[in-house]
């Protein structure tokens, strides 16, 4: 990917240790990093990331996979969707998506309260404030009444299989997502770090019908681990 102004982006999860006795990481300082998605987005998406509140602070792998997706093929064909992040981190996919595609409604990020500041501050950032609007969204518990009104119709996650007691109210949460709008499109890529994170995909492929979708890039993003479907209604 050839970002304008990019510092190394270790991989990190408190949780990310693989079979073997992997060593964490350094925590890589905060700091904002300008992003033009391999010249898609003509004007960069700043991203400040912070660790300090949580693993979501910083951009991962499968973030950047899909929001190079949404931005190469979906451009035009957002127009009328109402579009929500979950598992947003510092919003790496949805500000991308509300910098480059044209959407005629706000659309949301969402995740933890922990992430909503670095969620906010990256809104601002950008200058996106009332096209982006940050809300906490945990999965597994009933979703926010004022998501419940908005009834998203296409729904982004990224990176957001990682950690294995969170696998069931991902797909919890999913699912109320296609029973609000049965013809919702969810965008879902992940990293496979662990062979847990199969496990996830062979439960959300009896919930929903999973369909690999066609990237260019995909020759690339697999050789590095990365999974990108469509989920839908079955
Ligand atoms: C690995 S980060 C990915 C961040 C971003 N999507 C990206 O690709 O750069 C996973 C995100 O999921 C969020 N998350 C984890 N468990 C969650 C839960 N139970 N409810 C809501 N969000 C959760 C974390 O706070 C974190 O921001």
């Amino acid at each position: 990917m050839s970002d304008v102004e990019r510092s190394p982006t270790p991989e990190f999860s408190p949780l990310a240790f693989d079979e073997g006795l992997t060593p964490l990481p350094e925590y890589k300082a905060a700091g904002t990093t300008a992003l033009d998605f391999s010249g898609l987005l003509s004007e960069p998406l700043k991203l400040h990331e912070d660790l300090k509140t949580g693993c979501g602070g910083q951009l991962w792998p499968a973030g950047m996979v899909l929001a190079t997706h949404m931005l190469r093929y979906h451009r035009d064909k957002l127009q009328n969707s109402r579009l929500l992040e979950l598992g947003a981190g510092g919003g790496l996919v949805g500000l991308a998506v509300a910098r480059g595609c044209s959407l005629s409604s706000p659309l949301y990020i969402t995740d933890q309260v922990e992430m909503e500041s670095l969620m906010q501050h990256n809104i601002s950032l950008n200058g996106l404030d009332g096209r982006v609007k940050a809300k906490i969204l945990n999965w597994g518990e009933p979703l926010p009444q004022e998501i419940i009104d908005f009834k998203p119709d296409t729904i982004l996650a990224a990176d957001c299989v990682y950690f294995e007691p969170a696998f069931p109210l991902l797909l919890q949460t999913l699912q109320d997502l296609l029973a609000l709008s049965p013809t919702a499109t969810i965008y879902f890529c992940f990293k496979k770090r662990r062979r847990a994170d199969m496990q996830f995909l062979k439960s959300a492929k009896k919930i929903f019908q999973v369909t690999e979708i066609e990237d260019e890039d995909r020759p690339v993003f697999s050789r590095e681990g990365l999974f990108l479907y469509t989920f839908t209604s079955r």
